[in-house]
């Protein structure tokens, strides 16, 4: 491996994309450490370095001596600790610090609704570039994702695939092309980054796997489940935003799946679209593969 960057530490290590990306550096062969909390009930796998501790800035630099790189990919509850960690890794002497966006990145056009949730994660992207702007040694490295289409279309039927019923709800007419990234090109992203530090230092880069809508994933899952017929239903993202906006004036849960479905989907006005291009993303810096459709159904249907 060319990259100067050998020692990876990894905070999330067993999450819903901490899991394939600890599996991807392993496979690409950087020396993985897990970084988890002290109540943590994480299951780690075997043989990779665990270590324990509380999120202090000073438990934190001590974690983190002798790592070359740190990924963040807590789940939302973390995302108030990223400060630390980064302060942390700038004291401990890592070079990179991936900040955990694996969403849509600062030029994310979603919903007002969001942006009380995306408020702290965006605090902590500052922190990260003004401390590298301060210190040359140190640098980030955000990953925008998109939507995570293998894992979200297994976990929400809302997304219009109940893969164990076989029922689809097709928003609108269908057509709204949207990007995704599988959790295979996640984990590849990390290593992307990680492999070519230079090409990627203080930026944000985007990963995607394909371009596609409910349309032609309707189509890859019908062909690829043979003696299913799947029942047809149709609904309006307008309504969908009702829906979602109203959950949110009045308090309650729920909120999030509506508005995050509904600009994924919403007729015209691209919120969806990390990369309208694979030129427009950084798919091929960081070696994602492209993938159809009829592929990414399978990883669904797995
Ligand atoms: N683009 C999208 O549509 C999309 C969808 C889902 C998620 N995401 C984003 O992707 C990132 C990772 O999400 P995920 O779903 O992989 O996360 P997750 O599986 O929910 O959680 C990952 C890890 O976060 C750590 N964690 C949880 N609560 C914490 C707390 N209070 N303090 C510190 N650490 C805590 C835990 O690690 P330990 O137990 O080891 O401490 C947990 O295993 C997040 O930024 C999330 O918002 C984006």
């Amino acid at each position: 491996m060319a990259s100067p960057i050998k020692k990876v530490a990894i905070f999330g290590a067993a999450g819903n994309f901490g899991t394939p990306i600890t599996a991807a550096l392993i496979a690409a062969g950087f020396a993985v450490t897990a970084i988890t909390r002290e109540e943590s009930q994480s299951v780690f796998p075997d043989g990779i370095p665990v270590i324990r501790t509380t999120y202090t800035v000073e438990r934190l630099t001590k974690a983190l001596a002798g790592q070359d790189a740190a990924v963040c990919v807590v789940g939302p509850g973390g995302i108030g600790s990223q400060i630390a960690m980064i302060d942390a890794a700038e004291a401990a002497g890592v070079k990179r610090f991936i900040v955990d966006d694996f969403g849509w990145g600062p030029e994310s056009r979603s919903l007002p609704e969001f942006d009380a949730i995306g408020a702290p994660r965006k605090a902590a992207w500052d922190h990260a570039r003004a401390k590298a702007k301060a210190n040359s040694a140190f640098s980030f490295t955000g990953v925008s994702i998109g939507n995570p289409i293998d894992w979200a279309l297994k976990r929400f039927p809302a997304m219009g695939f109940d893969v164990t019923r076989h029922i689809s709800i097709i928003y609108d007419d269908g057509t709204a092309m949207f990007t995704g990234t599988t959790l295979e090109g996640i984990g590849q992203a990390i290593v992307g980054v990680l492999s070519k530090p230079d090409e990627t230092a203080n930026l944000f880069v985007k990963a995607r796997s394909l371009l596609t809508c409910q349309n032609d994933l309707l189509l890859a899952f019908q062909s690829a489940t043979p003696g299913h017929e799947w029942e047809i239903q149709h609904a309006r993202t307008k309504a969908l935003i009702e829906q979602g906006r109203a959950k949110h004036a009045s308090g309650q849960g729920g909120w999030i799946l509506n508005l995050v479905v509904a600009q994924l989907f919403e007729p015209g006005e691209g919120r969806g679209i990390l990369a309208a291009t694979r030129e427009e993303s950084d798919a091929d810096l960081l070696g994602i593969q492209e993938e159809t459709p009829e592929e990414v159904v399978k990883k669904a249907l797995a």
